[in-house]
C-alpha cells in the first residue's frame, strides 16, 4: 500500500506543496524532511548554474573513466571487508542531501535519503517483475545495493556483474552472511561476452550502469536479446524525458554534460516496431538528485 502511494506521487511532475508535506512526514519523518522556500530553491539553482559553467565534469567517454569506477569500489570494498557493515557500501558519489521530488527541492539529515526512498520504489518493481524468474542478473551491480535488497526478498540465483575491480571482494564479503550464494562476473556492457552465457529462465536487472554507457548501448540490448532473457528491468535516466522548463534544462545539460544515457527509449521502440521485442512498462519518476533525474523506469521483453 504505501508502495503504491509512494509510486502515485513520484508519477506527478507537479503537486501542492501541503500534499508532499504531508506525504514526507507520514513517512520519511526521521530524515527530517525540509521543503525549500522559493527563495532557497533560487540560491540552489544559482550554485546549480555555477557548477554547469564552471565544473569540469568526467564525461562517460573519457579515456580514464574506467580508472575512477575500480579506485572508487576498491576502496570501498577495504572499508567494507574491515566493517562488515552495510551501511558502508554507499557509494563516495553521494555528496548532497538534497532531492528533487516531483516540483521541489527537499532537504534531508543525510546524503543516504535517496537511497531509503529509492529502496521502497525498487521492492515493488522488483516483486512484480521478478517474482516468476529463477536468476536474476544485475550488469553494474558496483556495490551492491540493490543485490541485497534481491537478496532479502527472493530465494533465486543471484549474479553479481560489473567492469571495475574491487566489486568481487564486496560480492565475497556478502556472501559470508548470505542465504543465496550471489555469483560474481566481471562484465564490460560496451563489449559484451558472448561467451557468458544467461541461464534459462532470467531477469535482468540495472540501475543507473546503462546511465553510464551513454550512446553505446545497442551490443548490451543484442546480448540480452540474444540471451533471451524473460523480462528486463532498467532504471535509468534517459535525456529525452526532460521537459524544456528551467528546472529541467539544467538537468538536462548536466545529463549531457556526462556523457550519460541517449537513444535508449528510441532504441527499444524501434526494435518493437519491428516486432523483435515488447515494452511492458515505461514510465519517468519525479524523484531525482541534485543535478539529475534518474529514475526512469523501462521494462521490456523478447518476443
Ligand atoms: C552509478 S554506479 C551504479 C551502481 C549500482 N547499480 C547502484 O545502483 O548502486 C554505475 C556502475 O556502473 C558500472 N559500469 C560503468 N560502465 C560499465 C561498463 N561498461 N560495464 C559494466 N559496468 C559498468 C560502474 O563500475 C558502476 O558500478
Amino acid at each position: 500500500m504505501i508502495y503504491d502511494e509512494f509510486l502515485k506521487i513520484l508519477k506527478k511532475k507537479v503537486i501542492s506543496e501541503n500534499k508532499l508535506n504531508a506525504w514526507l512526514y507520514q513517512y520519511f519523518k526521521d530524515l527530517d524532511p525540509k521543503i525549500l522556500s522559493i527563495d532557497e530553491t533560487d540560491n540552489v539553482f544559482q550554485e546549480i548554474d555555477s557548477l554547469l559553467k564552471n565544473k569540469k565534469w568526467d564525461n562517460t567517454n573519457d579515456k580514464f573513466y574506467k580508472n575512477k569506477w575500480d579506485r572508487g569500489w576498491s576502496e570501498l570494498s577495504k572499508k567494507f571487508i574491515q566493517t562488515e557493515n552495510e551501511k558502508d557500501l554507499n557509494p563516495q558519489y553521494l555528496k548532497s542531501s538534497l532531492l528533487k521530488i516531483c516540483n521541489f527541492m527537499v532537504k534531508f539529515n543525510c546524503v543516504e535519503a535517496e537511497h531509503q526512498i529509492a529502496e521502497l520504489i525498487l521492492t515493488k518493481i522488483f516483486k512484480q517483475y521478478f517474482h516468476k524468474v529463477d536468476n536474476i542478473y544485475e550488469f553494474g551491480c558496483g556495490p551492491c545495493r540493490n543485490i541485497l535488497i534481491l537478496n532479502k526478498l527472493f530465494k533465486k540465483n543471484l549474479f553479481a556483474l560489473d567492469w571495475a575491480d574491487g566489486v568481487k571482494d564486496i560480492v565475497e564479503i556478502i556472501n559470508k552472511k548470505s542465504v543465496n550464494e550471489i555469483q560474481y562476473a566481471r562484465f564490460n556492457m560496451l563489449k559484451p561476452d558472448q561467451n557468458y552465457k544467461l541461464k534459462n529462465n532470467s531477469g535482468v536487472l540495472t540501475v543507473h550502469s546503462m546511465e553510464q554507457i551513454g550512446h553505446n548501448h545497442s551490443n548490451f540490448i543484442n546480448y540480452l536479446l540474444n540471451n533471451k532473457v524473460k523480462i528486463s528491468v532498467h532504471i535509468e535516466p534517459e535525456d529525452q524525458f526532460y521537459s524544456d522548463d528551467l528546472m529541467d534544462s539544467r538537468r538536462k545539460l548536466f545529463h549531457n554534460k556526462r556523457g550519460y544515457l541517449t537513444g535508449f527509449f528510441k532504441l527499444l521502440s524501434d526494435l518493437e516496431q519491428n516486432n523483435i521485442l515488447k515494452i511492458i512498462h515505461t514510465q519517468k519518476l519525479y524523484l531525482g538528485s541534485l543535478m539529475h533525474d534518474p529514475y526512469v523506469i523501462f521494462i521490456w521483453k523478447p518476443i
